[in-house]
């Protein structure tokens, strides 16, 4: 008991759970033909299992008005809980109307299977060229966030969920650790600290530069890769995660990183994303979050730091998770190794930059990332991922 005090609480206080029971699930089964259906797409559904496995805490379901209208304008629910990013299931003027507030509606995945629940408590217009705003800082429908936004229909359904069923992933089953789960990790690891990692990229030498700098302070080192819906042109979770097991195997201490993947989607919402992504970690036990250069960024839409900065609109103790922030890493040609300005005596030209952007274009081209840009062991399965000859390498 002594022991799980230590370890830093979920955001609002208590791990949700939204797990059906056995006997719950029969009864919900029982109830699968007579139940209004609604059909989930692929970041609906990866919310609702966020949701259910407390990586949303304290959310329980889908944002009503009142927060959802809180968390657009102040990043914050109505409670005056930090909150930054709408969690909202929206769906067409045709699936609402039948639909009534008191009501329960049966959720499918996206294969049409019964997975959850819907405790359909309210229906809501909502203001679209405001959330794109606020939250993603243009209306361009370019962004992938807004068009998300512009693509999905003009009613909110809100509401409680529940997940009949926490399935294996198909793809990684044994690096589904759930909040719970890491949670238990950490206290056995007897981890005090423990940094989490968001990536959706394969990993390169910034990336690994920047965590190993963050690991030299706490204890453990929490790799979190997002699995969930990204944009078409990022590298499958597939290949970044064979990657990242490549890696972890020859360049890391074992007994300080725990690789783990994170099953929410991407929502390329930059500054707000990033406080976002900091307090899913929280919930999984990292009292650290690293933040470098343009975290969860797309195109320009984003200041190379605003990620970091807009963390100081936040009082620390009410985030509870302290972002470790970065500046851009890079190879410097002087010291032959990764550095910052902070840290590199280095002229411009002599840097090599680094980013997820630039080594999806090498690839494309049919080029091998370089090894001051990634380990050769990493660029090897990149290429034959992408099927692009080693030998250059
Ligand atoms: S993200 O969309 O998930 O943020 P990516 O996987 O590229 O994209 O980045 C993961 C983390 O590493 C983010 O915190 C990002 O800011 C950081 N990062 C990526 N490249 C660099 C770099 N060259 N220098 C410093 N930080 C970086």
């Amino acid at each position: 008991m002594t022991q799980q005090r230590d370890l830093i609480p979920p955001h609002g206080g208590h791990l949700i759970d939204r797990l059906v029971n056995a006997a719950q699930k029969q009864e919900f089964l029982g109830q699968a033909e007579t139940l209004p259906r609604l059909q989930m797409d692929e970041r609906t559904f990866s919310d609702l299992v966020m949701i259910a496995i407390g990586g949303f805490s304290p959310l329980v379901g889908f944002m009503e008005q009142k927060d959802y209208e809180s968390v657009v304008t102040d990043m914050r629910l109505a409670n005056g809980l930090p909150w930054s990013v709408p969690i909202t299931l929206s769906v067409s003027e045709e699936v609402a109307e039948p639909l009534k507030e008191g009501s329960w509606v049966r959720l499918d995945d996206p294969f049409g299977r019964f997975v959850g629940v819907l405790e359909l408590t309210q229906k809501y217009r909502y203001n679209k060229a405001l959330e794109a705003v606020n939250v993603y800082r243009t209306e361009d429908e370019k962004h992938p966030g807004v068009k998300v936004i512009y693509d999905q229909g003009p009613i909110n359904l809100a509401g409680p969920v529940w997940l009949l069923e926490r399935d294996p992933h198909p793809l990684f089953p044994k690096y589904q650790i759930d909040p719970a789960k890491s949670r238990e990790m950490f206290r056995d690891k007897g981890w005090k600290t423990v940094v989490g990692f968001q990536t959706r990229n394969p990993i390169h030498r910034a990336h690994e530069y920047i965590q190993k700098c963050a690991l030299e302070t706490v204890d453990g080192l929490f790799l979190h890769p997002l699995v969930g819906a990204t944009k078409a042109d990022d590298i499958p979770a597939d290949v970044r995660m064979r990657c990242y097991e490549i890696l972890l195997e020859k360049y890391y201490p074992r007994d300080r990183v725990i690789l783990a993947i994170n099953p929410a989607a991407m929502r390329y919402a930059g500054p707000r994303e990033a406080i976002f992504h900091a307090l899913v970690r929280k919930n999984y036990g990292c009292t650290h979050f690293i933040v470098g250069r343009d975290h969860a960024g797309v195109g320009d839409y984003y200041g190379t730091y605003d990620a970091q900065h807009i963390f100081d609109e936040f009082d620390p103790d009410e985030l509870g998770i302290a972002p470790m922030k970065f500046e851009h890493a890079f190879y410097c040609k002087v010291t032959k190794g990764m550095a910052t300005t902070k840290t590199s005596p280095s002229q411009p030209e002599e840097r090599i930059h680094l980013s997820g952007t630039k080594v999806r274009e090498l690839l494309r081209q049919g080029e091998l990332p370089p090894p001051e840009f990634s380990r050769p062991e990493v660029a090897a399965e990149l290429a034959r991922a992408m099927r692009v000859s080693v030998e250059s390498y």
